[in-house]
């Protein structure tokens, strides 16, 4: 497979930027060499602090004429000073179904599991788990790949009808807003890219592995948490966009995770469930939290951080389900998971509270994020306006 490389050094020092440079080029150069992929030519950007840089210009005139199928770089940032000119970059190489690797995202490591307690309790119910379907990790394989081609990820969704028409039904969706039909998973991929096509694939497959059992005593309504789980992630795409940030290819598949915890706290401890939920019935509540932990052993947050890298989930997805209520103490995708935590509580306002409120929030996590009370004011009315159409979306998870 044939890439090219990007290196620019904007926010070098100029004394440093030769090394810089040097070590960009090193870095590609071994990343590809990993991979097997064919480096054909690494673009050096001359004008370090241009609004379109005209290296990365000339590159994405090659990248229209098929030169090439990937670009490495070290870190996305490298890209684009700015949000507009990454949104632009992204946008423009998304068109012609050019990848971008980013080393440093690559090679993330994923949190550690030692802080979690690991009772014979939990790893048995871990155990106990079902992995996910083979379809799902192929997916995931193929994304993490930088050798697979769009055909190819498009060939394995396709080969299962279901999952092809949950995915579709969501693409054309009004959360996504696409004034044309897209029919097809192939066309799908083009437009919203690889990552963001994994996070549909996980999360419409995931729901679907926990329908809820029909012969337990009804304590967690799944309906609700479904509903809960989209109005997070209507939220959290509305707070990105207040934010002029750059959309995050995990963010809805994180929203609608972000709870997973609960569910299995439900299905695979389930006596032990009711007794949490009948001491903290209400779902903002903290004590919530510590019931869980007195009576299942282990909170929704560590119980589905635990499954989520036993399925190996993308580390967006697992720091989301692990600090959805403590985002800062988040050491990566921080600020994913922080706008995750807002759009949680905005969602929990939309369904279990009659006002807004702004004392639910962590006013460290809305500075962190640069909101003010006039901001979220403004987001929530957008949410429960978006969210009055929200069945063509429930669809997708049911
Ligand atoms: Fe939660
Ligand atoms: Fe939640």
């Amino acid at each position: 497979m044939k890439v090219v490389g990007y290196v620019n050094s904007y926010k070098t020092h100029k004394d440093d930027r030769f090394l810089e440079i040097k070590s960009q080029k090193e870095k590609i150069s071994e990343f590809c060499q990993k991979h097997n992929l064919e480096l054909v030519k690494i673009y050096e950007e001359t004008i370090n602090n241009a609004d379109f840089p005209p290296v990365l210009t000339r590159l994405i005139n090659d990248a229209a004429n098929k030169n090439f199928e990937h670009i490495v770089v070290l870190k996305i940032d490298i890209l684009a000073k700015d949000n507009l000119t990454k949104t632009w970059v992204t946008s423009e190489l998304n068109r012609h179904n050019i990848r971008i690797y980013s080393i440093a995202e690559f090679n993330a490591s994923k949190p550690s599991t030692a802080s979690i307690s690991e009772s014979k309790l939990v790893k048995y119910k871990v155990k106990d788990i079902p992995s996910l379907p083979e379809v799902v990790t192929k997916v995931m394989e193929l994304v993490q790949n930088p050798n697979s081609s769009a055909a190819q990820l498009s060939k394995v969704i396709s080969h299962d009808t279901g999952l092809t028409s949950r995915v579709l039904k969501l693409v054309n969706s009004a959360y996504y807003g696409f004034p044309k039909q897209i029919s097809s998973i192939q066309h799908a991929i083009m437009i919203l890219g690889f990552t963001t096509i994994r996070g549909l694939v996980l999360s419409s497959t995931i729901f679907k592995i926990f329908a809820p059992k029909n012969d337990r005593v009804k304590v967690l309504d799944y309906k609700r948490l479904w509903k809960h789980s989209l109005i997070t992630a209507i939220a959290a795409k509305r707070i990105n966009k207040f934010l002029r940030l750059q959309e995050d290819d995990d963010i809805f598949s994180s929203a609608i995770l972000h709870d997973i915890g609960k569910i299995i706290l439900d299905q695979y401890d389930h006596e032990n469930y009711i007794s949490a939920l009948q001491e903290a019935p209400h779902p903002m509540d903290n004590r919530m939290m510590f019931a869980e932990k007195r009576y299942c052993g282990i909170n929704h947050q560590d119980l589905g951080y635990l499954v989520a890298e036993e399925w190996n989930l993308p580390p967006g997805l697992i720091n989301v389900i692990h600090y959805h209520h403590y985002p800062l103490e988040a050491l990566e995708h921080t600020r994913l998971t922080s706008i995750v935590y807002v759009g949680n509580i905005i969602a929990h306002i939309a369904l279990d509270f009659d006002n807004f409120d702004i004392g639910l929030f962590d006013e460290r996590v809305l500075e962190y994020l640069s909101l003010d009370e006039d901001n979220l004011c403004q987001i929530n009315s957008e949410v429960m306006l978006e969210i009055e159409n929200i069945e063509d979306l429930e669809s997708f998870l049911r």
